[in-house]
């Protein structure tokens, strides 16, 4: 057992959200995806992120189940997808998604996407899931600053987190700073960089000084700055590896390295554009 379980983040909905979650895109469903969800609530995870695109929600709550540990125990999110967006069809695709999952209520409900034209209408839906109590916090996903500014000034309930793609390499520090201003917390998705900068010399050389891995010193430089981190595998001793972060620090000269490594870098899709 590691002490993943220990570091929460307050939400403003009154949740505490574990500041390390497993993250599910492109983990196979089926047997892969169960196992992946077991393993990691083995180790000490207490937070599965998940989404209706992953096709993997069925999975996902099989996993709890199986896993004995108790469903409150456990912060889940699924996503609402971009087909499904909208007042009633959210309510519908949500609906769906908690059956698949095979849970009365999820702790995270997200838009996926700012869908043009659509965005309002879902954040509407879904504030209403969330005073029904079968959303216990709701938040947006790839919303950057002039999304999130048209959505504060529409919306009843403040997005409690907004998911986007972070890393050293790819920083959104405007968009950071906006969201800690209104006590949105940060998730991390991709926090691994999808793999794309594991050789990084500066992050190999930071590694080595720590004694940890990169993916550890990536993972730590996150959660530092204060965000939950989504880091994505199906293999056991990674997912064990990624939950090794609560029992280090780095020191101020790592995390000013590190800071400096900014490059724009994107490796899924680019809100940048979304109007
Ligand atoms: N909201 C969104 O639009 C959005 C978009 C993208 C991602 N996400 C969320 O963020 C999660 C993570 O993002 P991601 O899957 O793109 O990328 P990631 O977590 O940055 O990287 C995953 C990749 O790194 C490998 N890996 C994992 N642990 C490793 C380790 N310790 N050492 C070396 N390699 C390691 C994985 O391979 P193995 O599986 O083979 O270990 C996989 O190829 C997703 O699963 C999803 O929950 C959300």
């Amino acid at each position: 057992m590691t002490d993943a379980t220990t570091a929460t983040l307050p939400l403003h909905s009154g949740a505490a959200i574990p500041q390390l979650g497993l993250g599910v895109w492109q983990t196979p469903a089926g047997a892969t995806a169960r196992q992946a969800v077991l393993e990691a609530l083995r180790v000490g995870y207490r937070h599965v992120d998940t989404a209706r695109i992953y096709g993997n929600e069925a999975d996902v709550g099989a996993g709890i189940r199986g896993s004995g540990v108790p469903r409150e125990q456990v912060f889940v999110t699924t996503k609402l997808w971009n087909d499904d967006q909208g007042y009633d069809r959210t309510l519908r695709a949500f609906d769906a998604s908690l059956q698949r999952l095979g849970l009365d209520y999820v702790d995270l409900y997200l838009l996926h996407w700012p869908v043009a034209g659509k965005r309002l209408d879902s954040w509407g839906a879904l504030e209403r899931l969330y005073e029904e109590k079968r959303a216990r916090s709701i938040g947006v996903s790839n919303f950057l600053v002039p999304h999130l500014k048209e959505l504060l000034g529409a919306a009843k309930h403040v997005p409690a987190v907004n998911q986007i793609e972070l890393t050293p390499f790819l920083q959104r520090r405007d968009t950071t700073a906006f969201c800690r201003q209104h006590g949105i917390v940060i998730e991390a998705y991709s926090p691994l960089t999808h793999g794309r900068r594991l050789d990084h010399p500066l992050l190999t050389d930071v590694a080595h000084r720590v004694g940890r891995t990169v993916a550890q010193v990536l993972l730590r430089w996150s959660v530092q700055h204060g965000n939950v981190v989504l880091p994505k595998s199906t293999k056991p001793s990674r997912i064990a590896e990624n939950a090794q972060i609560f029992d280090f620090t780095l020191d101020e000269r790592a995390m000013a390295d590190l800071d400096a490594l900014e490059e724009g870098l994107v490796t899924g899709w680019d809100p940048a554009d979304q109007r």
